[in-house]
């Protein structure tokens, strides 16, 4: 498990789970600075990439990239820690349609990790290498559109953890 991808996947699965958007994944909007592109086969992008980050997101990938409403998606991630991560970490999670803003909201980083199975990851985190794998089903019912997705992690300290963006288009069919 990785801090990113925990990032990744708490925040698809508090999407997943509170609202009834999703996995959308990720561009930028409202991001402070460059943004690039994340290894791997995903529409992600590392934000705020000249800034220091606790989390360095070494690849992702998606499978079946892009995700389908109705099946699932698979989101593989190898990610480092340079730090420990403890209670107090949280998220904010900024998810759009269009330019619709569907969601912006906080969520807490520790809290979302006990609640959502991620190959049993918990804080504290130590520092070190992680690799994820979790697996949502995306609902039929998404609408369809082109979703924009910034999600924003920072220690209890403020310090960043990792930002991540994309964004993905689920077809009318
Ligand atoms: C998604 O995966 C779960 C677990 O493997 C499986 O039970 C479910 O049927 C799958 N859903 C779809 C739409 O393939």
């Amino acid at each position: 498990m990785t801090r990113f991808s925990v990032l990744l996947f708490t925040f698809l699965c508090a999407l997943a789970a509170s609202s009834p958007v999703f996995p959308a994944f990720f561009r930028l909007p409202g991001t402070r600075s460059q943004s690039r592109p994340i290894a791997g086969d995903s529409p992600l992008m590392q934000c705020d990439a000249d800034e220091k980050q606790v989390l360095d997101i070494q690849l992702v990938n998606l499978f079946p990239n892009p995700p389908v409403r109705g099946e699932n998606v698979t989101v593989s991630a190898a990610v480092s820690s340079k730090d420990t991560i403890v209670a107090g970490a949280y998220v904010d999670v900024e998810v759009r349609l269009g330019y619709i803003k569907l969601l912006s909201q906080t969520y807490d980083l520790c809290e979302e990790l006990e609640n959502n199975d991620i190959d049993g990851l918990k804080c504290p985190i130590q520092a070190g290498d992680y690799k994820i794998d979790k697996t949502v089903e995306i609902p039929q019912e998404v609408p369809p559109g082109k979703y924009t997705v910034l999600a924003r992690a920072f220690t209890e300290d403020d310090e960043e953890i990792t930002c991540v963006s994309g964004d993905i288009y689920f077809p009318a069919y």
